[in-house]
């Protein structure tokens, strides 16, 4: 078993942020073929910042500590801040992740970047009809 920081435990054992959003303002999922673990962020956003994070997580425990730091990380976040959150922000967030493990903390910086890409298709959207 590969040996996990301190933070890595905590948000395991007790992540931040768990569950479904309803009427999401965007929704992003992310799948990693060869483990087959994925991940789904929910996202509530007002005046351009994350007002709400919540996810849903099929996966190992890293990806769980990973989907929980991200979520923490972006919650009250502009979309542009939170655009920067990438696979090694998100490690060094964690205190180091075991090397094998390292692909965990992409599916939750790609799974939030959806999520936001999402919102913003739908906004798009939205300001099409009302032309
Ligand atoms: Fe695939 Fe962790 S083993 S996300």
């Amino acid at each position: 078993m590969p040996i996990y920081s301190q933070k890595v435990m905590d948000h395991f054992t007790n992540p931040r942020n768990v569950g479904e959003i309803e009427n999401a303002d965007g929704i992003g999922e992310e799948g990693n073929p060869v483990c087959g673990d994925m991940m789904t962020f929910y996202i509530k956003v007002k005046e351009n910042r994350l007002d709400d994070i919540k996810f849903k997580t099929f996966g190992c425990g890293a990806a769980i500590a990973v989907s929980s730091i991200v979520s923490e990380m972006a919650m009250g976040k502009t979309l542009e801040e939170a655009m920067k959150i990438t696979p090694r922000t998100v490690a060094d967030e964690l205190e180091g992740l075991p090397k094998n493990k390292f692909h965990c903390s992409n599916l939750g910086a790609q799974a939030l970047h959806k999520a936001i890409d999402d919102y913003k298709k739908k906004q798009k959207k939205a300001e099409g009809g009302k032309q």
